[in-house]
């Protein structure tokens, strides 16, 4: 996943007319995003941050398109008018392949989205096979044939859709044990395919992966290297938030969807690593 640029103003236009405590509102489906936060936090330590979980809506992943761009679309409707965020990152790789394009047409604040980092992986393979492990969703997508056609076409890219990594991400956050017949089962399923046993790069096009990378590291063995794009996200945000001021008048706050009043309190101990306190319920 790399990011993908929306300014359509110049950046030095917009810096004078920020409000200093603007968030930038990062929103995934789970805690997938806080890979791309994690990467934000580095570079910008100052920008106020919102963090967005559609928990009511996970996984993305097994649902239509329509359905996809309905959620992202509606909730990024509703929170763009509640907390007026000044840059809006999808951090999901499924929402952007579906409904980047959407978004970007009816809201009016610059859009980062989040699509499979295959451009740097065609420039990293030495075998010329790229594995690739994403949502169900993300790849039967029209952008991720696309992003083959235009910088992968001489490669061979086996895309494999495991849903399960998406689970043992959450769960691993929450502090629970990592089934490690999850993580096998998907590396196994690439390694299957014809060419399979040449894959010396693997595509993490779920934001959810990165928080496995080190048990995925062990079920491809050695020789594999893993691409994923929160770091370049990440810089892109900052490129487009260059020269603005940042001043936090509250702390940062992550916001679940669904019912009950606060975050599921399984999910606290990681949130306070990140730097975000309970938001409560959107
Ligand atoms: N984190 C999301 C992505 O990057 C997907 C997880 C889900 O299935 O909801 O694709």
């Amino acid at each position: 996943m790399y990011s993908d640029n929306a300014s359509t103003d110049s950046t030095a236009a917009r810096a004078h007319r920020i409000d200093p405590a603007a968030p930038v509102l990062l929103f995934d489906s789970g805690v997938g995003g806080l890979t791309v936060l994690e990467e934000l936090r580095k570079l910008q330590p100052g920008m106020p941050v919102i963090y967005a979980a559609d928990t009511a809506g996970l996984p993305y992943g097994s649902k239509t398109e329509a359905q996809v761009a309905a959620r992202v679309a509606g909730l990024l409707g509703r929170m763009t008018e509640r907390f007026h965020p000044r840059l809006v990152c999808i951090a999901c790789n499924t929402a952007s392949t579906i409904a980047l394009g959407m978004v970007r047409e009816v809201l009016e604040v610059p859009i980062v989205g989040t699509v499979p980092a295959i451009k740097p992986a065609a420039t990293l393979t030495e075998t010329g096979v790229i594995g690739l492990l994403g949502t169900e969703a993300t790849i039967r997508q029209a952008y991720v044939d696309r992003l083959e056609h235009e910088f992968a076409a001489d490669k061979i890219l086996l895309r494999h859709a495991a849903p399960g990594l998406v689970e043992a991400a959450e769960a691993k956050l929450r502090g629970e044990p990592v089934d490690p017949a999850v993580i096998a089962q998907a590396a196994q399923a690439l390694r299957a395919r014809p060419h399979g046993d040449r894959i010396d790069t693997v595509v993490l096009a779920c934001t959810h992966f990165p928080l496995l990378e080190a048990e995925l590291a062990e079920a491809f063995g050695p020789g594999v290297r893993f691409v994923h794009g929160a770091a370049g996200i990440a810089r892109q945000i900052a490129r487009l938030t260059e020269g603005q001021e940042c001043a936090r008048k509250a702390p940062d706050r992550a916001l679940f969807t669904g019912s009950g009043g606060t975050v599921p309190e399984a999910y606290r101990t990681v949130l306070a690593r990140y730097g975000l306190q309970d938001g409560g319920r959107f």
